[in-house]
């Protein structure tokens, strides 16, 4: 059984599903694909979203009626991806895995990692949330240095990667990262970022396969299913240590000294 934190499945909401036709589409392929939970993260780009609670409400009921109506044994949860701003509230019902008050998946820009991320989500984890990075893997600065991942790993920062980078749907870099970071053990979930049917798809049962294949059963499990249920529930997540990469930094920056700054705590 697979349960997929990662999707944007409400309809007509965020750039996800269009439509309910859409919604019941996407369903339908995760169900194929052996998904049996989902988690709803549908896009909070800025405090000012966290307005729209009502209509995410209404439509993640829509979902599951959807779901009930075409016979699909399925449980939905319902969360957000969080993009984080110097000033991102998390205490909303949408923030966290089903108001769980624990554990959320948060973005930032694809481009960089913005000089405030480190020391938000450092605070987070201080008193007690579980931040989740979705898709470090597409990070053009984690690709650049993947060490940077390493550090998010131990600070406490868990990490999602998206099935289809593993087959390259994001381009070549984010495909190579997303071997690299599996290799490396710093992966503790994988999802869909279902967006559609088409290009960004919800289906993971190709992903389980693969992932199976070539890192063994047991880590698709944990990955799919066994951390994705312990997010849900608030439990904690056994963390290993992540092998860590041999490449140094590549210039002395800000991130780096407060990342330092961090450890040393
Ligand atoms: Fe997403």
């Amino acid at each position: 059984m697979i349960i997929d934190i990662h999707s944007h499945i409400l309809p007509a909401y965020d750039d996800g599903a269009i439509d309910e036709e859409i919604t019941r589409k996407m369903l339908h392929q995760a169900f194929e694909g052996g998904t049996r939970e989902m988690v709803s993260t549908s896009h909070v780009l800025s405090n000012a979203d966290y307005d729209r609670q009502p209509e995410i409400f209404e439509k993640f009921e829509i979902v599951k009626k959807i779901a009930s109506n075409e016979g699909l044994d399925m449980k939905f949860h319902l969360a957000s991806e969080i993009y984080m701003h110097p000033d991102t509230v998390v205490d909303q019902k949408v923030s966290t895995f089903d108001n769980n008050k624990k554990y959320m998946l948060v973005e930032f820009s694809l481009r960089t990692i913005p000089e405030f991320a480190p020391e938000i989500l450092f605070n987070w984890v201080m008193v007690g949330y579980r931040p989740i990075l979705a898709h470090p893997e597409r990070n053009l600065k984690i690709y650049g240095a993947p060490v940077y991942a390493y550090k998010f790993a131990q600070m406490g920062v868990l990490l999602q990667l998206n099935g289809g980078s593993l087959f390259g749907i994001y381009g070549d870099r984010a495909k190579s990262l997303a071997h690299e970071l599996m290799d490396h053990e710093m992966i503790h979930f994988i999802a869909s970022d279902g967006h559609d049917v088409d290009s960004r798809p919800i289906y993971l049962g190709d992903v389980y396969e693969y992932v199976s294949e070539h890192w063994g059963e047991a880590r698709a499990v944990k990955l799919m299913e066994i951390n994705p249920k312990k997010a849900i529930q608030a439990e904690e997540i056994e963390i290993q240590e992540p092998i860590p990469f041999e490449e140094k930094l590549k210039r002395p920056n800000k991130i780096r000294d407060l990342l330092q700054k961090i450890r040393m705590k």
